[in-house]
């Protein structure tokens, strides 16, 4: 079987100083793709800066004989997600793929979750994935060429205790995703997401310890790199990743119920057949949703 390459290709990665996402970045690099890494290099809460961590992963593609070069600008910033493309334009002159990594938490239950925690969270996730796809889109659509990959998670796709920031970012990278699957089709440009699990500093405290062996970074980033390639098939996407396993996960509308007298006592009647999973649908645009629902009420 041939192997999957990236030579000529350039990437960045956001926050691949640690982690998941320096196991994309080694992992693109080894496969012959030009790699921004970028890390703000802060702790686990997003607060504090260091050029560090991106300069050694940086270190570490060049000893295995790849090209990366680091950037240490925050993402959530406009100024710094435009330096983040800008990087990459600069030393490679162009950038095809953005891997839309870098993440924060500030977990707290929802009473005790402060404006500032919220927002924070939401800037780096969510701003910042926009911002870094906003900058490389008119490069991406310039050469009809591109590869967006974002990082949702089972915590926003399915919804976890204490991360009400957190969930609602990462499910809102997902209506990101989709939309720029849409946007960017003419172009040549594709955008999935990946929700994963992997052991990391962000949950070396939260998971079992027997899932420090099994869930490596390295067992998710195959994932991002297919995502990432020419050969990907598909758009607008979300997977479900971890120790290996890939799933898609998608959002269905069920058969649905209807009348013509909509009461509140018909609707308690009812309950289990708006329950109902099938037969389901699964629209790929508002429009499809649209025709789905409305061919239901007729
Ligand atoms: P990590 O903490 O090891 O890596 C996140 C990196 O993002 C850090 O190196 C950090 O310095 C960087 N970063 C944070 N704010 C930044 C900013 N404003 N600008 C640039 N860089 C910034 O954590 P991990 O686990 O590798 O997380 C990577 C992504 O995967 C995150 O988006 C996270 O939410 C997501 N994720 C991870 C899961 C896991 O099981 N580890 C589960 C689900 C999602």
């Amino acid at each position: 079987m041939s192997e999957l390459r990236f030579d000529g290709k350039v990437a960045v990665v956001t926050g691949a100083g640690h982690g998941l996402g320096r196991s994309h970045a080694i992992l693109l690099a080894e496969r012959g793709a030009k790699v921004v890494v970028n890390d703000l290099g802060g702790a686990l809460d997003g607060t504090g800066a260091s050029t560090g961590p991106a300069a050694e992963v940086v270190e570490l593609i060049a000893k295995n004989g790849g090209e990366a070069v680091a950037n240490a600008d925050n993402v959530a910033t406009p100024e710094g997600a435009e330096a983040i493309v800008r990087t990459a334009r600069d030393a490679f002159g162009r950038v095809d793929i953005v891997v839309n990594n870098a993440g924060i938490l500030r977990d707290k239950s929802l009473g005790k979750m402060a404006v500032e925690e919220f927002d924070a969270v939401l800037a780096v996730h969510v701003r910042g994935s926009f911002l870094v796809s906003r900058a490389a889109f008119p490069h991406m659509k310039e050469q009809g060429y591109g590869r967006i990959v974002n990082t949702s998670s089972p915590a926003g796709l399915f919804g976890n205790f204490g991360q009400a920031n957190y969930s609602t970012a990462k499910m809102g990278l997902v209506g990101l995703t989709k939309t720029l699957g849409i946007e960017g089709a003419r172009a040549g440009i594709k955008a999935n997401a990946i929700a994963p699990i992997a052991w990391t500093r962000m949950t070396e405290s939260l998971l079992p310890a027997e899932f420090e062996r099994r869930f490596t970074a390295d067992r998710v980033s195959p994932l991002v790199a297919f995502l990432a390639h020419e050969s990907c098939p598909t758009s607008g996407e979300v997977f479900s990743v971890g120790a290996g396993r890939v799933a898609r996960v998608f959002v269905a509308e069920g058969p649905g119920w209807r009348t013509d007298d909509l009461t509140i006592e018909a609707i308690r009647d009812n309950w289990e057949a708006i329950l109902a999973e099938e037969p389901y649908v699964r629209p790929t645009t508002l429009g499809e949703q649209a025709t789905a629902s409305m061919k239901a009420m007729l």
